[in-house]
């Protein structure tokens, strides 16, 4: 069984008040379990940083597809990488725009690197990816 261990924190009391309105917004009930969530993204997120360590990840884009899509880049680069390309979902937003979801899996340099070769091509204009260390045995 886990032991819990008590540890005390110093704060100021503005940054204080902003920590107690951020986790009532997400809906925590004890400052507790808020900073444990905060230090598992954190150690998550150094986790993934790691070139080699296996992450699955979302790049989410947003692009104009009067320049992307039809210039073949999307489906291209998807094959080159088939890889590390998990699927994607397509939404059309409007008559010129489109946003795609592409999960991705494998080593975090490589996921990272598919994800700039899409999101730096002519149309692109956000692309965001997120990225989440998978434990493997
Ligand atoms: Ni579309």
């Amino acid at each position: 069984m886990t032991s819990l261990q008590r540890f005390g924190v110093s704060m100021d009391d503005g940054l204080l008040e902003e920590f107690d309105e951020l986790i009532a917004r997400r809906g925590y009930s004890a400052r507790s379990e808020a900073i444990r969530d905060l230090v598992r993204t954190e150690l998550a997120r150094e986790q993934s940083t790691a070139p080699d360590a296996e992450v699955v990840g979302t790049l989410t884009m947003v692009y104009n597809h009067h320049d992307f899509e039809h210039s073949g880049a999307l489906t291209r680069l998807q094959h080159e990488h088939h890889d590390c390309v998990v699927c994607t979902t397509h939404v059309h937003l409007d008559a010129h725009d489109c946003l795609e979801i592409v999960v991705l899996r494998g080593p975090g340099a490589r996921v990272r690197s598919v994800a700039d070769g899409l999101v730096s091509r002519k149309g692109v204009r956000q692309g965001h990816l997120a990225t989440i260390p998978v434990e493997v045995p």
